[in-house]
């Protein structure tokens, strides 16, 4: 059975060139291995444990929390926002995170990568995904980093599977988190 793999996108814009390297790594992604775009971040409320009961459990929440479940590993793409985590990403992390001691993270491993237009690509908010998720509850694989910058000139006219330096590495990123499935923490 092929290794399943969340990724999650921290941008909900149509041209997002995070979510383009989401679909890059669908393709680039080794025997094994499936890599599966998580769709609907956007329906999430925002966090609040009031409604985190069985009886108002948002739908889409529950979605997520499936998915998850469902998946051996998850890869993250975030862009930077005001030198931080996009708060879409964020509160998909804190949904995860919870029921208290039962995170649907589950100790999975997580790889956190992105592009910004930035000269850092968005390291600072890629650090701090990695810092949430660790708190969160995943297996933080925090030597598997890559953090694109420039994104609207260099993916203006290229999608990033057709950029051969970044599905290089890209192909690496997948193949390294499928390496640390089953692997103890
Ligand atoms: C609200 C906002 C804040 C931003 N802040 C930063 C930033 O701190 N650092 C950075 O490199 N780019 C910043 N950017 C530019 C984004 O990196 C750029 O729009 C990027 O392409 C967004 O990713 P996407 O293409 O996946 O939507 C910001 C963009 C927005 C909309």
């Amino acid at each position: 059975m092929s290794v399943r793999i969340l990724a999650l996108v921290g941008s909900l814009r149509a041209g997002s060139h995070n979510r383009q390297l989401a679909e890059a790594a669908v393709k680039l992604a080794p025997e094994g291995a499936e890599v599966e775009v998580f769709e609907g971040l956007a329906d999430i409320p925002f966090y609040n444990e009031d409604i985190d009961v069985a009886d108002s459990l948002p739908a889409a929440a529950a979605k997520l929390r499936e998915a998850a479940q469902a998946a051996d590993a998850f890869l993250l793409f975030s862009p930077e926002y005001n030198g931080t985590i996009p708060a879409v990403l964020k509160n998909a992390i804190d949904w995860l995170s919870r029921p208290y001691g039962a995170s649907t993270f589950g100790g999975k491993p997580v790889a956190v990568i992105g592009t910004a237009y930035g000269q850092y690509g968005g390291v600072w908010a890629q650090d701090e995904a990695r810092k949430a998720v660790g708190i969160a509850g995943g297996n933080v694989i925090e030597d598997i980093k890559l953090s694109i910058p420039g994104s609207v000139v260099r993916f203006a006219e290229t999608h990033p599977a057709d950029d051969t330096e970044v599905a290089a590495q890209l192909t690496e990123v997948v193949a390294r988190l499928h390496g640390n499935v089953g692997v103890a923490a």
